[in-house]
């Protein structure tokens, strides 16, 4: 099977329902140009390899945006969702909500809610089996610090955020045919740094080994790079071994900028 180069826009809590709305309008009419030049060569299927875009808005826009890409090969992801399946948590959203309303990816573990929220590796775990169950495929997002950066300790890091994770879609009764890993050093993202070709060839050398032969039940593996993405890094970092498309976000927010890294990268 050849895999789908994957884009996925995380707009953060950045976009308003309005210009969210544009960017998937500009998106579908992009779709749409796309099917009238797909035979002289576009830029969604290059060489036979198709290009999936996620975009991720906030949860307040998702059902909206979802509504106006109806019939239009663009998902729609959201960017994190509750641990529980259903119950007395304020403020949460479950993975079966999200599904209802047109949600067929959903980030999870990213750096910020990690950071800022305090969301260990085991909770991630639980979110996995959770959206797994709701048929809602999961981002999951893993990445060192600067600090273990500087220390040489990335593949170490990396396995052990990947350890009950793996554990946990070993265990799950159910389970997509496919699950996407986002690699997101933490150092890289909004910073402008990016790691190079060969420290990346080295790492999703590493990631691809270990998930093919730990994951048992999970045959296909997409593996994503995060962390300053924009049209100059994605062209570069394309070149790399295992890298199946991007996770971005800064540039995610400005649709030309979006478009160019589909289009070129
Ligand atoms: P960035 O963010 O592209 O702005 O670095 C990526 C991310 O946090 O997912």
């Amino acid at each position: 099977m050849q895999k789908a180069r994957i884009y996925v826009a995380n707009w953060k809590m950045n976009m308003h329902l309005d210009s969210g709305l544009q960017f998937a309008n500009d998106c579908k009419a992009l779709m749409n140009d796309n099917e009238n030049t797909e035979k002289q060569g576009s830029p969604f299927s290059q060489n036979g390899a198709k290009k999936h875009i996620i975009l991720c808005p906030t949860f307040p826009a998702i059902y909206p945006i979802a509504q106006l890409l109806q019939n239009v090969p663009i998902s729609i992801g959201a960017q994190n969702c509750s641990e529980h399946e259903i119950g007395a948590y304020t403020g949460e959203v479950s993975a079966q909500s999200l599904s209802e309303i047109g949600c067929s990816y959903c980030i999870i573990g990213h750096s910020e809610r990690r950071k800022y929220f305090h969301e260990t590796n085991e909770v991630i775990a639980r979110k996995v089996v959770k959206l797994f169950a709701s048929t809602i495929n999961p981002i999951i997002c893993i990445g060192e610090t600067a600090q273990d950066h500087k220390d040489n300790k990335t593949l170490e890091v990396l396995e052990h955020q990947l350890n009950p994770i793996i554990k946990a879609i070993n265990e799950a009764e159910q389970f997509p045919e496919t699950v996407i890993f986002a690699y997101e050093p933490v150092w890289a993202i909004g910073t402008g740094k990016t790691p190079n070709n060969e420290t990346l060839h080295a790492t999703f050398n590493w990631l691809a080994a270990h998930l093919t032969r730990n994951i048992k039940n999970i045959k296909v593996i997409y593996l994503l790079y995060g962390g300053s993405v924009d049209e100059h890094t994605a062209l570069e970092m394309v070149k790399v071994q295992n890298i199946d498309g991007f996770l971005i976000g800064g540039a995610s927010l400005d649709f030309q900028k979006f478009k160019n890294i589909v289009s070129l990268a």
